[in-house]
């Protein structure tokens, strides 16, 4: 059966006490509507999100992978759902309906609901979770012989109806045929708003069964409302992702204090040291040991690295690697195999070539490297002349000693050499040695004149 998802999204989250619109708060990293929108995938058809508060915003972040709707009332999650009716009406046998506030849902519960409805003779198939943490959620109410009969906010329920421990998820698979018509029969609520758990009671009292799927994973079903909701969740989210890195032969010394991103990929038999940040498109290869404390954005790093609380932005290491305490790698950093990086430098836009060594509080920027180059202690490619980048080429074999500034655009031959603190501002030559300030050929006393 063809089967279409709204994405409900359109409420303040005033709770959230924030000028963000609730769904672009992240979590691993992530805003949470994404989540929302990856879990609904498998239905293999665009989904419609429903935005009011922030929608310019949602917008952007979400831009052509989804269908929008827009409510520009919050009159409640019943309403919602109508502003989508345009766009599905007729399109779908289903209509799956979630919201954006639950990270953590998986896909393949939301496939299993489905499943169950394409099954299910009545109208509805819907997600209750048992919990002894109401959470401010929807009460089920069940007749004797177990079958769901309504669904009571919490602000409506008596004293007794509080006490049920079988919450409402919030996600639903609806039937598209009766689902448009039946929107029409709620009423309003009165807290003022038309509630989509109406359609319950509506089926029920058309004779039609109700179908409920008890979500045994109670992380799942976490809905985001304040800031706590939104720690609980990263915590979880946390976990989850650690916990498959740790599955995958991957070792995480102290799993409370590592944090990765749901994008990043690791090798096995890496191993992960405590406060060690993985971000973005971040590729760490087998064998490597990253941390304590290494924060690292959208780098690729091969196999058998070594980075030790250091910093890493858009960079590449390739094998063999080893580098810090206290390297920052910026974007368009590239260490080749081999490259020993010590503690104190900076690279940013600069290739590095094999087995290069810069041990010491050194920075390179715009620059290309050749192979087993010796960059010394304080070495510093002077780039930058108030307006342009300069570009500092250095051959292989290369000798910097200690201090060695390179007034950019400069180029230094094969085997050149440099003696300390010389500062170079012309080109040296394959095999020459230069010193001093400016920097010029070193000549033997007695062989001159
Ligand atoms: C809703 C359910 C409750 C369930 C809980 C699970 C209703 C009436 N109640 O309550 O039974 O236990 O979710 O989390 O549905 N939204 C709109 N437009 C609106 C109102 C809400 O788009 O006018 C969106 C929100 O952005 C949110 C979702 O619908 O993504 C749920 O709304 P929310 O106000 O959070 O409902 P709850 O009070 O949590
Ligand atoms: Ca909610």
């Amino acid at each position: 059966m063809k089967t279409k998802a709204v994405i409900l999204a359109a409420g303040q989250g005033t709770r959230m006490r924030s000028s963000l619109p609730k769904v672009l708060h992240k979590v691993a990293g992530k805003p949470f509507v994404r989540f929302a929108v990856e879990a609904v995938n498998f239905t293999g058809e665009t989904p419609v999100v429903v935005i009011g508060h922030g929608g310019q915003a949602v917008r952007e972040e979400l831009g052509e992978e989804v269908q929008f709707a827009v409510q520009s009332e919050q009159l409640g999650t019943a309403h919602a759902v109508q502003m989508a009716e345009e766009i599905l009406i007729g399109q779908s046998d289903l209509v799956l309906i979630t919201s954006a506030d639950m990270p953590l849902m998986r896909s393949e519960t939301l496939q299993a609901m489905v499943a169950a409805q394409e099954k299910n003779s009545g109208p509805i198939t819907m997600l209750t979770v048992v919990s002894d943490n109401p959470r401010g959620f929807g009460r089920i109410i069940r007749g004797d012989d177990g079958d769901v009969l309504a669904i009571v906010e919490e602000a409506q329920a008596t004293e007794a109806q509080l006490s049920i421990k079988e919450l409402n998820v919030g996600a639903y698979c609806i039937r598209a045929d009766w689902l448009w018509r039946a929107l029409t029969k709620i009423k309003l609520s009165p807290k003022g708003e038309y509630y989509v758990t109406d359609l319950v009671e509506i089926a029920v009292s058309d004779e039609q069964k109700v179908q409920a799927m008890i979500v045994e994973d109670q992380a799942e079903v976490i809905g985001i409302n304040t800031r706590v909701h939104l720690s609980e969740a990263e915590a979880l989210f946390k976990k989850r992702i650690n916990e498959k890195w740790m599955l995958a032969g991957v070792t995480i010394i102290n799993p409370g204090a590592t944090y990765i991103e749901e994008s990043v990929q690791i090798g096995q038999d890496s191993i992960l040291y405590p406060g060690t940040f993985l971000r973005g498109e971040t590729i760490i290869g087998e064998g490597c040991e990253i941390g304590p404390n290494a924060i690292i954005e959208s780098t690729q790093i091969g196999d058998n690295c070594i980075v030790l609380e250091s910093v890493l932005e858009y960079a590449v290491l390739e094998d063999d690697v080893t580098m810090g305490p206290f390297g920052h790698l910026r974007k368009g950093a590239h260490l080749a195999k081999g490259v020993h990086l010590g503690n104190f430098g900076e690279v940013k836009n600069s290739y590095i070539g094999q087995n290069s060594k810069m041990g010491h509080f050194s920075y390179i920027g715009n620059a290309e490297i050749g192979e087993n180059v010796n960059i010394g202690a304080g070495t510093i490619t002077c780039n930058y002349d108030g307006q342009d980048k300069h570009l500092t080429k250095i051959g292989s074999n290369v000798f910097l000693g200690s201090d060695t500034m390179l007034v950019a655009p400069v180029e230094l031959g094969e085997g050149a050499r440099t003696g300390a603190g010389a500062v170079v501002t012309h080109d040296v030559a394959k095999n020459e040695l230069v010193i001093g300030v400016p920097a010029k050929p070193f000549e033997k006393k007695g062989k001159s004149e």
